[in-house]
């Protein structure tokens, strides 16, 4: 374990969904070192038993401590529900940040209209009430509502993002959104940020925020190593090292259009 400066940051998830995350942290940070990890062979998590995700993600979380992280960030809605606590346990002194929290300071950061939030999610997510767990630590006032959403993932793996079958699917999932006057709606999946310009312009009428947890997790990362006094101070561009647990080459095609760059060879390492 390490908590030096140079050190990488660990970032996973249960595919290549947190990619998001990384792309948001690369804008933000673009001298730190990355490794990430995406569990290819057991994706998706969203449909799988807590107990199921918990063990998957303690797993990745001990592989990217064997690689000498300075911080984890947890870039699955499904892990931060699931696991979150589990895998801070784990990590001791290595701080860790997840995408949970920081969608709902986010959403809570937003002037209340309505006081109410929405949130999307996998059926794991949403099942697990953690956003409203989460939202109301805060502001027990708040009135959430939740949908899970499990057709939008296979279409953003599928690189559906912007036809119409995506358009379709947007909308009938959040046709009850619209008249609800939400403050915000929050992001709650790793690959719903894809499809963040369909959502934004269906929800322009009703004047909700979108909330994408990529940044607000990237924002928080900032912080949190300024205050550790852990950023990078090396000037060159950070190096971004890739595991995978099965089919490394779809993945790096994925990869290449998640992040709009090419990348070097993805390395395999299975977990079981
Ligand atoms: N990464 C997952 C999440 O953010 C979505 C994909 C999956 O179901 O594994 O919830």
């Amino acid at each position: 374990m390490s908590s030096s400066a140079n050190a990488p940051i660990g970032i996973f998830d249960s595919g290549i969904g947190g990619l998001t995350v990384v792309k948001a942290v690369m804008e933000k940070l673009p001298n730190e070192n990355i490794v990430y990890y995406g569990d290819t062979a057991r994706v998706p998590y969203g449909i799988k038993s807590i107990t199921t995700v918990r063990e998957y993600a303690l797993q990745i979380t001990d592989f990217l401590l064997s690689q000498n992280v300075k911080a984890v960030l947890i870039a699955c809605n499904t892990v931060s529900a699931a696991a979150n606590e589990e895998v801070r346990a784990r990590c001791g002194d290595i701080p860790v940040l997840d995408v949970v929290d920081a969608g709902t300071q986010a959403a809570l950061e937003i002037e209340a209209k309505s006081s109410s939030i929405g949130v999307i999610g996998t059926l794991a997510t949403i099942n697990s009430q953690t956003y409203e767990r989460a939202i109301h630590a805060f502001d027990e006032g708040k009135r959430v509502f939740s949908k899970a959403c499990p057709m939008l993932v296979p279409l953003a793996e599928e690189g559906w993002i912007s036809n119409e079958i995506s358009r379709l699917t947007v909308h009938e999932y959040l046709q009850d959104f619209r008249d609800k006057d939400l403050d915000a709606l929050i992001l709650g999946c790793t690959h719903y940020p894809l499809f963040k310009p369909e959502i934004e312009d269906y929800l322009k009428e009703s004047g909700t925020k979108v909330i994408d947890s990529a940044l607000s997790i990237a924002t928080k990362t900032e912080a949190m190593l300024a205050e550790r006094g852990i950023l990078n101070p090396d000037e060159q561009t950070g190096s971004f090292t890739c595991y995978v647990s099965d089919k490394p080459q779809r993945f790096q095609i994925l990869a290449e259009r998640f992040l709009g760059k090419k990348l070097n060879r993805i390395e395999i390492s299975p977990l079981l």
